[in-house]
């Protein structure tokens, strides 16, 4: 299944997909002017037949973290398009072409990405912000509803990494790495009315929200 949002910037039209993979995550899409970008490959052939359908060239790969569901078929991707392979430095991701840190800035094709480290899922954890578009692609830092578990990273770095999202512009679209919730997108200032870990005041709140979500 594949949701597709348009939408118009500066540089013109661009599209956002959404592609449903193993069975409970997300890949994406985004494209402008036949250029497209893929974040979180999780599975290549859903992706290969997008990209075909829309007579789309691949020109880069971005990753969020080492994650199995989020970098599966990169290496696949990249030997079907050539394409750049981009993300964070980590032991597991020794393939990858360019290697990115917070606050990093990337001119890919047209489009502007703003590299932001989001530490607290993992330690590697990196979100990419695409400014012309308003347009996070947060992986497991940030889903509708919910955030990852905290498996490498502590309570003041999670917290830490959603006040830094909290700063984007309110009508950030924020596209995640999984969905728990009935919806597809929802806005940062949605987002923020619903999402528990967003509306956490202190790092000592957040950890009492991801206990108590854990332990249901
Ligand atoms: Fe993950």
């Amino acid at each position: 299944m594949t949701n597709i949002w348009r939408n118009q910037n500066n540089d013109g039209e661009f599209e956002i997909y959404q592609i449903l993979c193993l069975k409970d995550s997300y890949t994406y899409l985004i494209s402008s002017h036949k250029v497209a970008i893929s974040i979180d490959p999780g599975e290549g052939s859903a992706i290969q037949k997008e990209l075909q359908e829309h007579e789309l060239k691949l020109e880069a790969i971005l990753l969020t973290h080492h994650h199995k569901a989020h970098v599966e078929d990169a290496v696949y991707l990249k030997a079907k398009t050539d394409a750049t392979i981009i993300g964070p430095k980590h032991e597991e991701l020794e393939y990858i072409d360019q290697e990115v840190m917070d606050e990093d800035e990337c001119l890919i094709s047209s489009f502007t990405v703003r590299v932001m480290g989001l530490p607290g899922h993992t330690l590697d954890h990196l979100g990419y912000y695409f400014p012309d578009c308003k347009a996070l692609f947060s992986g497991d830092a940030l889903y509708l509803g919910g955030c990852g578990k905290m498996l490498e990273g502590d309570e003041v770095q999670y917290f830490e990494s959603l006040q830094k999202i909290k700063k984007l512009p309110p009508d950030t679209l924020i596209f995640g790495g999984h969905n728990i919730t009935e919806e597809t997108v929802r806005t940062l200032e949605e987002e923020m009315k619903l999402n528990p870990f967003l509306k956490a005041s202190s790092p000592e709140e957040f950890l009492r929200i991801r206990n108590e979500v854990d332990a249901e």
